[in-house]
């Protein structure tokens, strides 16, 4: 599914819901704070309410709090005059000014140091703010959004983070589910990134197998939509043909080439976490990978599975396989 410019891939009931409550709050000038653990597309939806919203065509900034010096934090939000602190050689704005009409976006909001939490505390209470070493009241014009992926009642009770910033940031609130609780977007997500990983890397014949996709479908993706991007642009850059069984099969991704931990959980990987399958089912998978391996070589195949050529036909009639 496309919204707006941005492709915001929905197939599960969850992911669908989330995305009309984005278009909802989109409208709202009010400040969002959207959770979610790490992968799963926090600055992605981000971005889609923004783009969804009547601020569209206004700056679009973000700031990651957790990566940069507390002291940097608070100049990238408010800017600073020269001479404000050692460095500071001219006035620099800060994301709070640059950002206009726009919206902007506070990655990692749990990061802020409590100086910075104070500050921006005052900055959605007045919607004013100075700049560091200056005396000049400015005021905030954007959207605010937070991210992160810390349970911030958590965090209050822990004492690391400001209760009353808490209740000021959560007026409205996204919760992006995980990758796991949301499978049906597994298959439609990969299909989506691997065509952007196809370009990228100058693979236009690169699919995904059937059973490449099983075990795709079946993994728990604990890095959500990040992993799965990572495992499939490795998949991608190592199975170059020339290379073993791509140059055979012209740019079939195997499960053989995603990393270990996703192989774990492919359909017939003994697993106690794939949970309990009946007799057909496995039979129905083993003769499908082995026809695949064999490119459909029936008499290659019965042998590997060790049953006659008449068997193994009506085995796959039985089961609707190619
Ligand atoms: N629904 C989606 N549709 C398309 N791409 C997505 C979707 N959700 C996440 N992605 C992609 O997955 C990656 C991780 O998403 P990101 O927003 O950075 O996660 P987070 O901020 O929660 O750690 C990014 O490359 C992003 O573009
Ligand atoms: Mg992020």
């Amino acid at each position: 599914m496309t919204a707006g410019r941005l492709p915001w891939i929905a197939q599960d009931p969850a992911s669908l819901r989330l995305l009309e409550l984005a278009e909802k709050v989109a409208a709202a000038p009010a400040t969002l704070l959207i959770t979610g653990e790490s992968g799963t597309g926090k600055d992605h939806l981000a971005r889609l309410v923004h783009e969804l919203g009547p601020r569209r065509d206004a700056p679009f900034l973000k700031i990651d709090c957790a990566s940069l010096p507390p002291q940097l934090v608070e100049s990238e939000l408010f800017g600073h005059e020269r001479g404000a602190f050692t460095g500071a050689v001219e006035r620099k704005l800060g994301r709070f000014e640059l950002g206009g009409n726009g919206s902007i976006v506070l990655d990692e909001v749990a990061a802020l140091s409590p100086g910075a939490q104070g500050k921006l505390l005052r900055v959605l209470q007045e919607r004013a703010f100075e700049r560091l070493g200056g005396t000049e009241t400015l005021r905030i014009e954007a959207r605010l959004i937070a991210l992160t992926n810390v349970d911030l009642p958590a965090a209050v009770k822990a004492g690391s983070f400001r209760e009353d910033l808490y209740f000021r940031l959560n007026v409205l609130m996204l919760t992006v589910p995980p990758l796991r609780e949301r499978r049906a977007d597994i298959l439609p997500l990969a299909d989506h990134l691997m065509a952007a990983l196809r370009s990228a890397h100058g693979r236009p014949n690169a699919q995904l197998s059937d059973a490449a996709r099983r075990m795709l479908a079946a993994y728990s993706w604990p890095g959500n939509v990040r992993e799965l991007r990572n495992a499939l642009e490795r998949a991608v850059v190592f199975s170059r043909p020339g290379t073993g069984a791509v140059a055979a099969n012209g740019g079939l991704l195997e499960p053989a080439d995603f990393p270990e931990t996703v192989r774990a959980a492919a359909p017939g990987a003994v697993s106690p976490v794939g949970g309990l399958r009946s007799l057909e089912e496995v039979e129905r998978e083993v003769i499908a990978a082995t026809l695949e391996a064999t490119h459909y070589q029936i008499s290659r195949s019965a042998e590997a599975l060790g049953i006659s050529r008449k068997t193994l036909l009506e085995k796959r009639k039985k089961y609707g396989l190619k």
